[in-house]
């Protein structure tokens, strides 16, 4: 039997569903009944009537899967794929940041601990933060922990005053605008669309700046024929499954989240058969942290 018949012979055993991120290996996300970003798998995590969720991505997004599904059995196709991001911000700095501002709301990039998310007044997404900011009634933001994406935040949301904190994404932050220069250089007919995690410097010389499904919304949409991708190559599966017509190049050969392509094939039939990396969160994180991710589901709307 192949691998994928056994994944899906599992599946049905265990009434489970696959939900897996853009940046994982392509044969993952072709064996998943959910593929997408943050945003839409923290929604369908919440949304599933399976008994059994596992999770094709990084430890946050098993987290907030258990959180908003605490009856379910959420599982890690890798126990060990985590985004060092999550880990760039810490409780003394939130509280701190409290003292100084009467009218604050800490809002908290869904790429955090659950521990974080406890200490925060609303979650966002790189699909949702702008809206989500600019609906809150605080005048102050403490954004954490991503530094590029609070900036971006900041600018496209004026009336607020947004206090960044000093995390980033290795990967996104990584990326200059020399490279998206030489890119443009190279082909130069093509738009250059970008994930809101990279340096403003890089923001400023795009065509279009949003989450892996709004790249690859905007990119199915546009009359364009090639586009340069500033954000991981896991995208490049469904940017070319939808648009087999168009042409994509990465902004740097490499962009890599070397957690995320820990997932493979091998590891989700393994942890389905044994029923392994199953994730638990704390009774007093659960609590603590449904609250801010039910409020960016509801502020999302
Ligand atoms: P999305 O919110 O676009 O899925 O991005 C998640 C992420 O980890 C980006 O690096
Ligand atoms: Fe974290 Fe960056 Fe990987 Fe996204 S690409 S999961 S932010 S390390």
């Amino acid at each position: 039997m192949q691998i994928q018949e056994e994944i899906e012979k599992l599946k049905q055993e265990k009434n489970a569903v696959i939900l897996a991120h853009y940046y994982v290996n392509e044969e993952v996300q072709a064996i998943a009944d959910y593929v997408g970003d943050s945003f839409y798998l923290s929604k369908a995590a919440a949304k599933s009537d399976a008994d059994v969720i596992l999770f094709a991505g990084v430890s946050f997004m098993g987290e907030s899967a258990k959180i908003l599904s605490p009856d379910k059995t959420v599982l890690m196709a890798d126990g060990q794929a985590d985004c060092p991001m999550a880990h760039m911000v810490t409780l003394e700095e939130i509280e701190k940041v409290r003292t100084q501002y009467e009218d604050l709301a800490v809002v908290c990039y869904i790429n955090s601990t659950a521990e974080i998310k406890t200490a925060s007044d609303v979650c966002v997404t790189s699909a949702n933060a702008v809206k989500i900011v600019s609906r809150l009634p605080q005048k102050n933001i403490f954004f954490i922990p991503d530094k590029n994406l609070g900036a971006y935040v900041a600018e496209q949301v004026p009336q607020k005053n947004v206090i960044l904190c000093s995390g980033y994404c290795p990967v996104h932050n990584h990326v200059t605008k020399e490279a998206v220069k030489a890119a443009k250089a190279a082909h130069p007919g093509a738009e250059f669309l970008v994930h809101p995690e990279c340096p403003a410097e890089v923001l400023g010389l795009a065509d279009y700046i949003g989450s892996t499904s709004g790249i690859i919304q905007y990119a199915t949409e546009s009359t364009k024929r090639e586009f340069i991708i500033g954000t991981v190559t896991g995208v490049f599966y469904e940017l070319q499954q939808k648009n087999p017509d168009k042409a994509f190049y990465p902004i740097e050969p490499e962009m890599i989240c070397t957690d995320m392509i820990l997932v493979t094939l091998e590891k989700v039939r393994q942890a389905l058969a044994c029923g392994c990396n199953e994730v638990s969160v704390v009774e007093r994180v659960k609590e603590g942290s449904l609250p801010p991710l039910d409020r960016m589901l509801k502020l999302a709307e």
